[in-house]
């Protein structure tokens, strides 16, 4: 069922640090498109089916704006290592492993399901470099009712033996990858060269060529760890900052993902802006990796768009949730460290960060926006300790702490209900 009436107490974030809430408020959808959320149920709705899910709360679903799709059999393995270190040892001999489709369907089918049942109804993800993979990977997804953009990684130097492509392998195989991808209705490819290190000047080149061609985003790794950063500045002598490495070969514009982004000058920061780049945010593998506390707070400040990743399995948590807490402790570490000085993210901000902040790089309005096909979960807090008469905002910030899958009684991704018992 598609057109209906959802009832229960709503919480959305269509500004950061701003909520609206509605207690005992009635959403109507036609087709799985929002036409208004009502403290009254207005005249013409009524006579529509009810979902009734009086006393639960219904937030915005979670939009997770970089993870790893195959690094997730390796959840929570490696995280005695640095960065570079961590990819040879871990990353790329896990990766490899989806050479294999029946390996990969077995894994993507399970990563869906469990990015689906904890909230997540958007994403953009790294495939690994095996064409056949990441397709099944889109199609899981679909079958899952998860939207986004998934890429085929590139990779032709500095890798691993086995595990690397030749120039003309990685041109022809993100060509393939585009043109099979076109199957998909919900689930979109994007270009994906790893990071600088991992891609050639003439793969550089050519990926910047196809992405204007087939008029594709583009997302890869920027400033994320210092030896990094020394590392790219070594490779690229005639480039005064990182970013420059992408721009020079027009892989830095509108939509661009720049995933980290630690590390970034004024200069950085200003070029993210002039171009459009969403910089993602990914507190758990930044502290995992020992890669550095991302500046959240001059980010916003600034007005670069900001939203946030898991970075599976750098990040060792797919929830959302958990990253929006993860976010928060980074914050205020960062405070701690600055002597008492600066400000830390509040609750409201970090669910704008990981949901409306996320949502609009797909083209949706901000918080539940009447036009937007719905992508929304209903939170049963019956597990939650008790504690009286708490506002919307406070069962929240409750909700953001402590909810796991369990207490997901309903998902709906794109208008549809996708999880829990239908209507
Ligand atoms: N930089 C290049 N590849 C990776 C990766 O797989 N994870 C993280 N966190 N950073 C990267
Ligand atoms: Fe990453």
């Amino acid at each position: 069922m598609k057109t209906f009436v959802l009832h229960g107490d709503f919480v959305s974030a269509p500004e950061p640090g701003r909520l609206e809430t509605v207690r005992g408020g009635y959403m109507a959808l036609e087709n799985g498109v929002i036409q208004g959320l009502f403290p009254v149920l207005p005249e013409r709705y009524r006579g529509l089916p009810v979902a009734d899910y009086s006393g639960k709360l219904i937030l915005q679903s979670f939009a997770d704006m970089h993870l790893h799709a195959p690094q997730y059999p390796m959840l929570g393995l490696g995280m005695d290592l640095q960065l570079l270190e961590w990819l040879h040892a871990y990353a790329f001999p896990n990766e490899a492993k989806f050479r294999d489709p029946d390996y990969a369907r077995l894994e993507y089918a399970r990563l869906s399901r469990d990015l689906i049942r904890a909230g997540t109804t958007r994403a953009v993800m790294f495939s690994s470099l095996h064409t056949d993979a990441t397709l099944i990977l889109m199609e899981e997804l679909e079958k899952a009712g998860i939207t986004g953009y998934v890429g085929k990684v590139n990779m032709d130097r500095n890798a691993t033996p086995g595990y690397q492509e030749t120039t003309e392998e990685s041109v022809s195989e993100t060509i393939r990858f585009i043109e099979e991808s076109a199957r998909f209705r919900k689930v979109r490819p994007i270009i994906t060269p790893r990071f600088t290190p991992s891609c050639s000047d003439r793969l550089m080149e050519e990926l910047g060529r196809i992405a204007k061609e087939y008029g594709l985003y583009v997302q890869s790794h920027l400033s994320e760890n210092l030896q990094e950063i020394e590392w790219v500045r070594e490779l690229h002598p005639d480039c005064s900052e990182y970013w420059e490495t992408y721009d020079k070969y027009g892989l830095f514009g509108d939509h661009t993902v720049m995933v980290h982004c630690i590390w970034s000058s004024e200069r950085e920061r200003r070029a993210m802006r002039e171009h459009n780049v969403l910089a993602v945010h990914c507190p758990d593998s930044n502290v995992n990796v020992c890669s550095g506390l991302f500046p959240v707070i001059r980010m916003l400040d600034e007005g670069t768009w900001v939203a946030l990743g898991s970075d599976i399995a750098g990040g060792a948590d797919y929830h959302m949730n958990r990253v929006m807490t993860g976010a928060i402790r980074t914050s205020k570490a960062r405070r701690i460290q600055s002597g008492w000085k600066d400000r830390f993210l509040q609750v409201t901000e970090a669910y704008y960060l990981g949901t409306t902040a996320g949502a609009t790089y797909f083209g949706a309005g901000k918080g539940f926006s009447a036009g937007d096909r719905l992508h929304a979960i209903v939170v049963d807090e019956s597990s939650f300790p008790e504690n009286g008469n708490l506002s919307l905002q406070e069962r929240l910030e409750r909700a953001v702490y402590l909810m796991d899958e369990k207490n997901i009684a309903a998902v709906f991704s794109d208008g549809e209900q996708v999880v829990g018992s239908s209507v």
